[in-house]
């Protein structure tokens, strides 16, 4: 059929920008103290997902093939020499990446798709989100007690929380620099308020409901509740550097609103699958401690479902399942409701609206990346 589908692996149409990730993320952390220097890039050293800066760079690939105004690519300057020489410390911020063509470097109103199609500004922007997602992930095993990451001993383990913290705090802070560095105020303006929003999302999920009850009823704004905290913990970042990334390539603003819906639905389906797989993947699978969330008195979207039908399990969250035998109990219930199943139904809507939202961008590998992406989500074990 004329219109059958280009399916691929969404790494290999971004294999060659992804080889160069980690190396340039490292020199992004590097310091002039070398335990700081050497907690900065721990997480670094673990194979993660990069879920982030594939999306990024997946954007920015098939953003490059919709329809502009001439000379509208937003490169302002960055990696055109200048705005990338070091600030505090030598060579910490130059673009070294060997792969970028001097020809992707200026103003190139009549691009050609593929090898230069990916800017350098925006192939920086894959690696800030990284940065934002990591220092995120560095704070989050503190507040959660985690022990484990990315199949390794978490950061605050193997250095304590102090450093753990800081080492965070660090990875925003040279985030910004490189922020700040691509010139580009809007942007910059969307990725400041991702930082804002994940401590908002934190703090919602700190309270069980808006009002934190001791024995909470079950209305729709439980849900609403969960996916407003769900949007501010995860779906911002995503949706936000999806938004960004067509903002660079100089997109047109109805091409900047569907990246941004297609990072949106994508990161609510992925932290809808996230909470899913807390239930139904053993520690071993996962890399990181699972069934965890009800022993940190979260009540995510399966719990929430099965409270529906189930109106016992308000007590439980009230007292956040640290009652004896709660945490047991609530699984029990989970368990033989249907909340798994109606969690896996609505990551799938939301999946059904990211690929919805690109469904006019024209055809090519990076778009049928950025579906795959999708199917990736909903097929994930980790
Ligand atoms: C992982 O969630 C954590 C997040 C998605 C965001 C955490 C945000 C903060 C700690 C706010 C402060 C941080 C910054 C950088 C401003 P999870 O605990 O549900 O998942 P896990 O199982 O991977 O630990
Ligand atoms: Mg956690
Ligand atoms: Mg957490």
């Amino acid at each position: 059929p004329p219109d059958a589908p280009i399916t691929m692996d969404p790494f290999q149409t971004v294999a060659r920008e992804m080889k160069f990730l980690t190396g340039n993320i490292r020199q992004l952390l590097g310091s002039g103290h070398p335990t700081l220097d050497t907690v900065a890039k721990y997480y670094t050293q673990s194979e993660g997902k990069y879920v982030r800066p594939m999306l990024v760079l997946l954007m920015s690939r098939a953003t490059a093939l919709t329809p502009r105004t001439p000379a509208s690519r937003r490169d302002s300057g960055f990696a055109r020499g200048g705005v990338d020489t070091p600030i505090t410390e030598p060579t910490i911020l130059a673009d070294e990446n060997p792969d970028t063509p001097i020809s992707s470097r200026s103003f190139d109103s009549a691009h050609t798709p593929g090898e230069s199609d990916i800017l350098p500004s925006q192939r920086r922007l894959a690696e800030i989100t990284e940065l934002i997602h990591t220092a995120s992930l560095l704070h989050d095993d503190v507040i959660d007690h985690s022990i484990s990451r990315r199949a390794a001993p978490s950061a605050n383990i193997e250095f304590g929380n102090k450093m753990a913290v800081l080492a965070g705090d660090f990875l925003l802070g040279r985030a910004s620099v490189a922020l700040a560095r691509l010139r580009d105020p809007e942007v910059t303006e969307l990725l400041a308020t991702v930082i804002a929003n994940l401590v908002e999302g934190e703090f919602m999920q700190l309270k069980n409901t808006a009002r934190d009850e001791k024995n909470p009823a079950w209305t729709e704004d439980t849900v609403t509740y969960y996916l407003q905290k769900t949007y501010l913990k995860s779906a911002s970042l995503i949706s936000k550097s999806c938004r960004a990334a067509a903002i660079l390539g100089g997109s047109s603003p109805e091409v900047v609103e569907a990246s941004y819906l297609y990072g949106k639905n994508l990161g609510l389906a992925f932290q809808l699958v996230d909470d899913m797989l807390d239930y139904t993947v053993s520690e071993a699978e996962l890399g990181k401690p699972a069934g965890a969330d009800l022993e940190l008195g979260l009540a995510t979207a399966p719990l929430l479902f099965a409270w529906k039908d189930n109106k016992s399990l308000g007590r439980l969250v009230g007292r956040k399942f640290t009652g004896e035998g709660d945490v047991q109990r609530a699984r029990e219930i989970v368990a033989s409701s249907t909340g798994l199943q109606q969690t896996r139904a609505l990551a799938q809507e939301y999946v059904d609206k990211a690929i919805e939202a690109i469904s006019g961008f024209p055809d090519s590998e990076a778009k049928a990346g950025l579906v795959e992406m999708c199917t990736k989500v909903m097929k994930r074990r980790k």
